[in-house]
Order: structure tokens, then sequence, then C-alpha cells
């Protein structure tokens, strides 16, 4: 059976690195534990705490976010995507790679789809300017935040939600919908008392698997993605990352092999770097996925043990005029992942004019495709780095299409949740990031948060080292 996306890790191991990279057998020595990660992460699965593995068989979710963006009213030409980390970075991704290049640019015109547009910050020159270029009328805003109270989607909530009463009064309601926990939060509240649409987070879903609940499949029906294909896709790489042996299961062996290269071979970064633009907001939502996941203080039996790789996003070709000379000659601490398509949605020809005749610096160019150009500079920057014994693997979708996409997205959660365990550490929380939204509440002055408020350590600003 063909698969639309093709994993080679071949790069990683001693048939590439030599002594620098594992052995068939040191590999297959990582089966158990590999196994007993496997083991791990499916009986808590089947206790009902990780809803993530079973977000692709669900249809009427799909159907539901598909309804609701065939009822929106035909002037509706916008959607802004209101939410920050893990409710925000997912369907970016989803948009980026599925949508016509700079969409959110062209000029909007009847039938077109819709544009999406995610602020994730609480930047208040980058709000003005989302308020200043969404007309209330054509805008819908999404509220996205699985807790209902983080604090930078509450502030864009608030700033929205007055904006759009003083544009539109009563109607207002009409232009807001509400992504969130089925029942806790502040937002589940607030929705029900505004009358706003909902649409319902699964409580075993944490922000960063999130990408395949509606916090994923409301922006990207509206856009008019295929997110049927994108649930196909998720579902058969899901299938094959259930397996049980790690030879055949492709994310136990790219868990395996990234966790081998850090704690056996000193290499905590892992770079995921794209070659097809499309798909650079993929790696940087990878990037919060493998940090927010596997960096913790603590083990899950409570030692602390601070551990964590490093997960990088890069762009192919741009960061070999910026990072590579890095990756191929500096620290032996990284492992290189490229990300690209066998299948470019498009190519543009270089003429072979006179002008690319007229040098010989342009005369190699000429009649060749951009797509070309970009695909040798991909096979240039592996060479230079397996010339190096610098591991490198290869994540191919066959083109980037829905199918492709949900088979990577869930390839690269189903890997994540793997590691976790190889780490000795719950990849589902993230106490660290909790801890700073609730420093932040307190310095606010949030009631509840009081005692935290007196108990912060020393600025971290001023002092004698301040020129
Ligand atoms: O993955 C996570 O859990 C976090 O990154 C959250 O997505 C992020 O902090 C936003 O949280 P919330 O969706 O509750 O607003």
């Amino acid at each position: 059976m063909s698969h639309p996306l093709t994993l080679d890790l071949t790069g990683l191991t001693a048939a590439v690195l030599g002594a620098d990279g594992p052995t068939d057998a040191e590999i297959a020595a990582l089966a158990p534990a590999s196994r007993a990660a496997r083991a791990e992460i499916l009986a808590r699965r089947d206790r009902g705490e990780l809803g993530f593995f079973a977000l692709p068989d669900d249809r009427a979710t799909a159907r539901a976010c598909l309804d609701y963006a065939r009822a929106l009213p035909p002037q509706i030409d916008t959607m802004v995507v209101l939410g920050i980390g893990g409710s925000s970075l997912g369907p970016r991704a989803l948009y980026s790679a599925l949508a016509r290049p700079l969409d959110a640019l062209r000029p909007r015109a009847p039938g077109m789809p819709r544009r999406l547009l995610f602020p994730d910050t609480a930047d208040p020159v980058t709000m003005r300017a989302v308020l200043e270029v969404c007309d209330p009328e054509r805008t819908v805003w999404n509220v996205v935040t699985k807790s209902g109270g983080t604090a930078e989607t509450a502030a864009q909530l608030l700033v929205v939600a007055d904006h759009l009463e003083r544009a539109l009064g009563a109607r207002a309601r009409d232009h807001v919908v509400a992504t969130t926990d089925p029942v806790a939060g502040a937002l589940r509240a607030t929705a029900a008392a505004r009358g706003w649409r909902t649409f319902d987070v699964p409580p075993n879903v944490g922000g960063r698997f999130s990408v395949l609940t509606p916090v994923g499949l409301l922006p990207a029906a509206v856009a008019g993605l295929d997110v049927v294909g994108l649930c196909d896709g998720a579902r058969a790489m899901r299938d094959r990352c259930l397996g049980e042996d790690p030879a055949t299961n492709p994310a136990l062996l790219l868990a395996s092999l990234l966790h081998h290269h850090h704690r056996e071979r000193g290499r905590p970064m892992v770079v995921l770097m794209a070659y097809v633009d499309a798909l650079y907001d993929t790696a940087d939502w990878f990037r919060q996925l493998w940090a927010e996941s596997l960096g913790k203080e603590r083990s899950t039996d409570g030692r602390v043990i601070e551990t964590g790789p490093t997960p990088i996003a890069a762009r192919g070709a741009t960061d070999q005029h910026s990072q590579l000379q890095l990756y191929v000659e500096g620290p032996r601490d990284k492992v290189v992942l490229m990300l690209t398509a066998r299948e470019r949605a498009t190519e543009l020809a270089i003429p072979d004019g006179e002008l690319a005749q007229s040098r010989p610096e342009y005369a190699y160019l000429a009649g060749r495709g951009m797509g070309e150009l970009l695909d040798a500079e991909l096979r240039g920057t592996i060479g230079s780095l397996a010339r190096r014994r610098r591991p490198v693997g290869t994540l191919t979708l066959d083109r980037v299409d829905a199918p492709a996409l949900g088979a990577l997205l869930v390839l690269l959660e189903c890997a994540t949740a793997y590691a976790g365990p190889l780490y000795g550490v719950d990849p589902f929380d993230q106490p660290g990031v909790e801890e700073a939204k609730r420093l932040a509440y307190a310095a606010l002055g949030r009631a509840g948060y009081e005692e935290l408020a007196r108990s912060r350590p020393a600025a971290t600003a001023g002092g004698p080292y301040v020129l």
C-alpha cells in the first residue's frame, strides 16, 4: 500500500554516519524501550486520558465544522483566530500548507475562499492593525482557548468584543464563535451568557495536540480546506503509528532514534528544515510540540532531571544562507530532518532568453525550474551534512495536500507521545507554561493570586548591569 508520506532515517544510522550513528544491532537493542514507551502511552489512551489518537475518527465533529462554514453568510470573507500557543499554531500550519500562498494578502472577491488571520499575540501594535484591516461586517472572530482563561486570549477577546459591540451592536453576537472546553472555563460561561456559537475541545486533548479538533478543523473548514482528506490521511498514519514493531512503526522509530542521538550521542537539537515554504509553519508547530512536551524539570516519578531536546524550525534554501554554516561545521549536537515534497504545486520556469544566456553565472539556470533549483539545494545540503557525518533524515510528502499533511501531523504527534516515556517525562503536561501564566496573573493583580504576587522572586532587571 502506498503512503502519501515517506520517512527516511537512514542518514541517522551507521549506514551513513559510520561510528557516529547506531548500527543495526544498536537499533535493534532500542526496541525493548520503544515497545515499553508505546505500551505506556497506549495504556493511558485506553484509560481515556489521551484523546488525540481518536480524533481522526470523529466524523461528526468534522461535519459540524463544515456545516458551520457552509452556513456563514456570503459577506463574511475573513476569520480571525484569537488564541495563542496550541490554540493558534495548529490551524496556522493547516492554512499555510493548504491554502493558496499569500492568500491573506489577495484582494477579496465574491466566491473566493475565506481568508484566515492568526494574530497569536498580545502586542498592541499588531492587534490594532488587525482591527483596522478587518471590516466588522465581513469578519468572524474565533476565540480559541482550551482553558478559557489564558491572559493574552482573554485580552484579545475583551478588545474585540468591545470593538464589535460598538460597530455592530446586538449583531456582534453573530460575529463571534468560541472554541473551548465543553464545560469548564471563563470562555464557556461567557459564550453561554452572550449566545455565541461554540465548539468543543475535548477535555482529554491538550492544546498542542488539538489540531484535529475544532481548534484546527473549524478554521480549516471556513477557509475551504479539505477537512475530510486531512482526517483520512491522519487516520491512516495513526493506524501505522499504533503498530507494536518499532521497525515498521514510523513514530516509534523516529522517537527512538532522536532520543538515542540525544541521550547516547550528545545531540539534543532537532532541526526541522522545510524545503517547501508551505510547510514552514508545520515546522513551527512541531517546535512547540516537541519542546513543550519533552522539556521537563521532573521525571514522571518525581525526580528532578531537567531534561529535554531543543527543536529548531528552519527554511530551505533561506537558512542555507543563515544557519547552515553552523549545522555543517559547528558543534555535533544536531539532527537535521528535511521536510519536502516530491511534487510541487506549481513549477516556475526560468526563461532561457538573451539575459539568461548573457553570462555564465545565469546560463546554468536557463530553462530550469525554480523548484528544480530548490531540490538541487536540498540535495546539496543533505550531501554536505552527510559528508561530514552529521545526521540528516527526510520526511517527504508525495505532494502538499490534505491527506499527506494529516499524516505528517499525526506522525509527529505520535512520535512526541512515544518520546515522553523514553525521556522519562509526561509529554502531556506543561507545568512551566502554567507557572508563567500564574506569575503574569499575579503581576496584573488577578484575584486569587495575591500570595504568588507577594512571593515573586526579585526582579531580574535593574542593578549594576544596566548600561
Ligand atoms: O499546548 C498547550 O497546552 C499550550 O501551549 C496552550 O495551547 C497555550 O498555553 C494556550 O492555552 P489555552 O488554549 O488554554 O488558551
